[in-house]
Formats: C-alpha cells, sequence, structure tokens
C-alpha cells in the first residue's frame, strides 16, 4: 500500500506544526520520519492515522484521495498507529485489550480472538498471556500486544512514534526483528525517531522533518553527519547567529582582577548583554575558568565590581548567584556537577523547588520523564547518572538548569561529546538565548566551536585579557596568534 502525503499544514494556533509536507511512503519499507523534538513528527503521523484532521492537503492511498476523520476511519484504510504514550486500557486483560476496536464488537467470540492472538504472536516470536492484565506488562509487551491488535485490525501500515522510549536493549532488539519481519511481509513501517543510530540500524529511507518543514530525504548508505545538518539545519550556524538581538546589560564586570597562587587577571571591563554568547579562548590555565568562576560568585575578586541586572554582586557567594538566575556548569560532569550513585529521578528531585518535606515521587517521575524526552536523554528515570554516556550527561545536566536564567556559564560545553550530542548542546543553549534572553559565558579550548557559537570573544594569555573581539571580525588563525600571545605584552619574569 502507497502512501503519499501532498501539500500537509496543520496548525496549533500559533505554531505551524507541519508546513506545507510533501511526501511518498512505498509499500514494504521500513521508512524513517527523523527530526528533534518539536519538529512536527507526532503530528504528521496523527494526521495520517486519523488522530487530527489536517488544515490543507490531503492524503492518497496507492493514488486515492481519503478522507480520514477518525482513527477508525485510518484502520479501515488499513493505516494504524501506535502512540508515542500507548493508549491501553490498564485495567482490562491482555485479550480484552486485544479485542478493543475490533469491529464485529461483543459479538466476537473470545475463543476465535484468542486464536488469533496467539497465531500473530507466534508468528513474531511475541510473549503475551492473554490472562493477565494490561497493566503488568513491560512496555515492550505492551508494543507487541499493539502490533498484534493492530494487525489483526487488518493494518498494512503501522506507524511507531518513538518506540525505543522507555524499553530495554533486549526489547529493542526484538522489536527491530518484529519491524523487519513486518516489512517483509509487504507491511509499511514508519518509524518516527530522533535519534540517528536507529535509522542507521534500521530504515530503508528516511525524511526528516525541522520546525515542522520537511528538508529533505536520504536512503543508504546513510551520511550521517549530513542527516544531522538536516536535523539541526542553520539554527546552529554562525550566519542564524547574527540576526540573534542582543537585550539588555545582564551582567557587568569593572576593572576586576583575580588572583591566585601562580596567575594575577587585571582590569578586565565587560558588558554581558541578554542573549548574548561570548566566548572564552587560551591555552588551558591562562585565567578564563578564573573569569567564570568569578561571575558565578564562586571565586572573589581582590579588585573592581560585579553587577548582576544592576545589582552589585562583588563579593557575594554562589548561592546569592545563583538566586540571581546565575548557573554554572563546569567540565567535570561526573565530579563536580552530578552525583554518582543517583539516578536521574533523584537528581530531579534535588533540582526541584520543593514545598514542604513531602516528596511527591509520582509527580516527581512524571516530570522525570518530560525531562528525558525533552532533551533526548538516552537513559530511564531510574538510571544512575554514570550508566550514562558523557552526551547524555550533559544533555541531563541541560535539562537540570531551570528555564529563564539570566547566565549560563560553562566550561567546555562539548568537550568529549559526539557530533550529534555537540550539536544538540548548541541548539539548546542557542534557543536559550534565543527564546529565555539568557546570556552564556563559556570557556573551550576549540577553537572552532569559539569562533562559531561567540557573538564576542576575549583571548586570555598569562593572566592577561584581550578587549571583546566580535566573532565575524576573526579566524581561526588570528586566534590561534592571539592565543600564543602576540598582541600581548610580553610575559613578566617569574617572580621567586
Ligand atoms: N495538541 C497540541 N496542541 C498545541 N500544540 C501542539 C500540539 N501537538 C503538538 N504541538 C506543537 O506542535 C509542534 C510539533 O509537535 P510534535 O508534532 O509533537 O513534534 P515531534 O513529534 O517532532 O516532537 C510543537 O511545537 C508542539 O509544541
Ligand atoms: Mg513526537
Amino acid at each position: 500500500m502507497d502512501i503519499e502525503l501532498r501539500h500537509i499544514h496543520k496548525y496549533f494556533g500559533p505554531v505551524h506544526a507541519n508546513d506545507d509536507i510533501s511526501l511518498t511512503i512505498p509499500s514494504g519499507t521500513i521508512f524513517g520520519l527523523l527530526g528533534e523534538n518539536g519538529a512536527g513528527k507526532s503530528t504528521l503521523m496523527k494526521i495520517l492515522s486519523g488522530y487530527y484532521h489536517p488544515d490543507a492537503g490531503e492524503i492518497l492511498i496507492d493514488g486515492k484521495p481519503v478522507e480520514l476523520q477518525f482513527p477508525a476511519d485510518a484502520i479501515r484504510h488499513g493505516i494504524g498507529m501506535l502512540h508515542q504514550d500507548p493508549l491501553d486500557f490498564p485495567p482490562l486483560r491482555v485479550l480484552d485489550d486485544f479485542m478493543v476496536g475490533y469491529p464485529k464488537g461483543l459479538t466476537l467470540p473470545r475463543t476465535e480472538a484468542r486464536q488469533a492472538l496467539r497465531t500473530i504472536s507466534e508468528q513474531f516470536g511475541f510473549t503475551l498471556d492473554p490472562d493477565a492484565y494490561v497493566g503488568s506488562l513491560t512496555v515492550g509487551e505492551r508494543q507487541q500486544l499493539e502490533i498484534a491488535r493492530l494487525l489483526w485490525l487488518g493494518a498494512q501500515v503501522l506507524i511507531f512514534d518513538e518506540p525505543t522510549t522507555g524499553i530495554s536493549a533486549q526489547q529493542k532488539e526484538n522489536l527491530f526483528a518484529a519491524l523487519h519481519r513486518l516489512a517483509k511481509e509487504g507491511k509499511t513501517v514508519i518509524f518516527v525517531t530522533h535519534k540517528l543510530e536507529e535509522v542507521n540500524q534500521l530504515c530503508d529511507r528516511v525524511a526528516v522533518l525541522r520546525a515542522g518543514k520537511l528538508v529533505g530525504e536520504m536512503g543508504p548508505p546513510y551520511d550521517l553527519d549530513g542527516l544531522v545538518r538536516m536535523m539541526f539545519g542553520k539554527v546552529v550556524t554562525k550566519g542564524e547567529r547574527m540576526v540573534t538581538p542582543l537585550g539588555k546589560t545582564v551582567l557587568q564586570i569593572k576593572n576586576l582582577a583575580l588572583e591566585d597562587a601562580r596567575l594575577r587577571i587585571e582590569g578586565v571591563d565587560l558588558e554581558v548583554h541578554e542573549g548574548e554568547v561570548i566566548g572564552l579562548a587560551g591555552m588551558e590555565g591562562s585565567g578564563q575558568r578564573h573569569l567564570l568562576r568569578a561571575c558565578a560568585g564562586l571565586e572573589r575578586p581582590v579588585e573592581g565590581k560585579i553587577w548582576l541586572d544592576g545589582h552589585d554582586m562583588t563579593g557575594k557567594g554562589y548561592h546569592d548567584f545563583l538566586r540571581r538566575g546565575v548557573a554554572y556548569v563546569p567540565a567535570a560532569r561526573l565530579e563536580e556537577a552530578l552525583v554518582p550513585t543517583l539516578t536521574l529521578l533523584e537528581h530531579f528531585i534535588l533540582a526541584g523547588e520543593q514545598r514542604g518535606l513531602v516528596i511527591d515521587r509520582q509527580a516527581a517521575l512524571e516530570h522525570t520523564r518530560e525531562r528525558i524526552e525533552t532533551f533526548n536523554i538516552r537513559g530511564l528515570p531510574h538510571s544512575t547518572v554514570e550508566s550514562l554516556s558523557g552526551g547524555n550527561q550533559q544533555r541531563a545536566l541541560l535539562a537540570l538548569l531551570r528555564p529563564g536564567l539570566r547566565l549560563i556559564l560553562m566550561e567546555h560545553p562539548t568537550r568529549g561529546l559526539d557530533l550529534e550530542s555537540a550539536i544538540w548542546v548548541w541548539h539548546n543553549l542557542k534557543r536559550r538565548c534565543r527564546e529565555e534572553r539568557t546570556a552564556i559565558f563559556f570557556m573551550s579550548s576549540d577553537l572552532e566551536e569559539i569562533l562559531h557559537y561567540s557573538d564576542r570573544i576575549l583571548v586570555f594569555f598569562s593572566g592577561q585579557v584581550s578587549d571583546p573581539i566580535p566573532a565575524t571580525e576573526t579566524n581561526i588563525e588570528e586566534l590561534g596568534q592571539l592565543i600564543g600571545g602576540r598582541g600581548f605584552e610580553p610575559i613578566a619574569e617569574v617572580q621567586p
């Protein structure tokens, strides 16, 4: 069964969730639909499965236009969807759930349904006990039940919306085996995901959505960097950054001096504006970290002044800065930022604003699940933070930062991360700049990163700090020379 979507539009108030999407999906394929959270994937699939009505556009099945008012219409046309949040009936037994939606309704003999469930289960290697309660099933088993139900209802096209969220590696393997099996039998599998490696493992073809628009399609062998660019687009490039309008002053530093046993930094003057990104470049240990820490109240200046939103913060401590909306994200994620042996859930509980002494675990669990989903963290609420990959730890750290911060201070935001995670981190940071007017101050030893994401750059050389340099007025070579000391005063003789 070939599916064609033509010029689909869908609005939610001001949000253009699907913007003129045209797509052809041939039968017998595993077709990936890739995109960041909020790209419009679920919306498009809900339109295809009759849960939403498009504001414009049409759907064709085998070349004929169809009107899908309700999910039952879609199922009649052979299209069924497994939702991101499973639509099940926990107080029901597996067999009753299996029978939900069957047109013959109550007149259907249970023995016939039981037999059908057994046949499908055997075919796909599912392990479903017809008499168990649905509420007792694992997420993987609920998916199996939903697949069985849709197949029995005659689905030819099965849509899986982010089905690997919340299942184990073994369940994922079983699921993928079932998907391959479905495609082999001529069914069309539409696989919605934001995970590149799943596209790579599974899909015959992939379409990428970004901000409601179809940005492109690709077949194997996949150019993963190309897919990353399609997913994230120009949101993170330098050109786009120039249009981020700067707001009022967030942070003001006047004639600041900082000192430790081996380094003295002095005469730093700077104003940082809402939405602005300032990159700190320099050899490790040239003073960048001191300045970052001073801006978070983690280090006291020996001279000079610091204001936040007009409030004099000179000499104040970390908690005062925190209260004024400053967050510090250290490079040593597991040593300084996260607490090993504690789970994601426990981190969100600790970071949350608690009213009273009783923790509402259910609410905390829901909040944690929502954060895991929104921040693409590959982990479960009960995963300990040390069990996560570096990229996922960094995502978790960003997820723990409350919205609406005034200033985020970051040491090496993307050190040790894979390309996808690195782009994701900046995507998230830039979104905060744009939408929440947060200013960002970061240090990095990666000059490309500094040049790419900063509005202005400060170069550090042995405690000396350059004037702010607009990122568009410099390049890697020049930064490299500055970092090496060119243009700075010669280093003074080392004092005994
Ligand atoms: N029922 C809804 N009401 C209002 N806005 C919605 C609704 N569903 C989705 N949206 C918005 O539409 C956009 C696309 O969402 P969605 O299709 O869920 O994206 P994805 O599945 O790719 O993460 C988002 O901005 C989202 O907030
Ligand atoms: Mg979705």
